[in-house]
């Protein structure tokens, strides 16, 4: 479904004598067809980088991106609107992706309204999607302060299952949840993730959490990828990412 190639993003930095900070420094994975790839790695090591690259929302320095066979660099503006509706993002925080001032059932319909089906129709597909994620009917017409973090959560799970991508990153998804909640949303994902065939990026500086979701694990450090593995068989790699570890304060 996806394959990167030496994915580099240098931002320039140093007012007298240039200098540059490699936020991704030759990036390359392989996401297969209807599986989960995890990214973990400390703070400022890449990961949200690597994804906004992925979805061409900057500029890459260098590299490749194959979307399904198709080299997302070289798409013109319009080819490139039509291959991305079959992405979407997760963000960290669900609250800063969702308008505040919209009611929730405007937020999970926006995706359809595009689609210009019947009010109706979409009224019906509304209440479907919220029964999908697990939200209450009584849900329907409240904002999102009127919700907690893990419903909105569900709310754009259930957006983004009303756009049915084939491909999927989420970046920190839960991580601004409690571990009860995260641990229903992960396993809300992963159910729909079967359901529909979705592949997904997934990223995280919780390797327990990616161990949890992913079928292989790339660990991140410093703009590159220092481990690359099936996730049963991380373990061998436990001297690689023991250090990281210690680093990151997890042992
Ligand atoms: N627009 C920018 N200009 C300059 N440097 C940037 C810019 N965006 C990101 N960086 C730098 O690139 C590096 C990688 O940032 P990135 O956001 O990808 O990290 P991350 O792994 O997602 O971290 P976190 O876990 O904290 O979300 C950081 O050192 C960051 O300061
Ligand atoms: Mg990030």
């Amino acid at each position: 479904m996806l394959e990167v190639e030496g994915l580099t993003k240098y931002y320039s930095s140093g007012v007298i004598h240039k200098r540059y900070v490699k936020a991704v420094d030759g990036v390359s994975l392989i996401i297969k067809k209807g599986e989960t790839l995890g990214l973990v790695g400390e703070s400022g090591c890449g990961k949200t980088t690597v994804s906004r690259l992925i979805l061409r929302l900057i500029k890459p320095t260098g590299g490749k991106v194959l979307f399904d066979g198709v080299d997302l660099f070289a798409l013109k503006r319009e080819e490139l609107r039509k291959i991305r509706s079959r992405m979407q993002m997760i963000f960290q925080d669900p609250e800063s992706s969702l308008n505040p001032r919209m009611k929730i059932k405007d937020s999970i319909s926006e995706p359809l309204k595009l689609r210009k089906l019947p009010k109706k129709e979409i009224e019906q597909r509304i209440l479907e999607l919220m029964e999908i994620v697990e939200l209450l009917p009584e849900h329907i017409n409240r904002y999102p302060y009127q919700l907690s973090g893990g419903q909105n959560q569900r709310v754009i799970l259930a957006r983004i299952i009303a756009v049915n991508p084939d491909f999927i990153i989420a970046d920190e998804p839960t991580s601004a949840l409690d571990v009860s909640v995260q641990a229903q949303i992960l396993n809300m994902m992963k159910d729909l993730q079967k359901k529909y065939d979705q592949t997904y990026l997934f990223i995280s500086h919780d390797l327990d959490v990616v161990k949890s979701i992913a079928d292989s694990i790339g660990v991140m450090y410093l703009g590159r990828i220092l481990v690359y593995s099936i996730t049963q068989s991380i373990h061998i790699h436990r001297d690689y990412y023991l250090p990281l570890q210690l680093r990151w304060g997890l042992l």
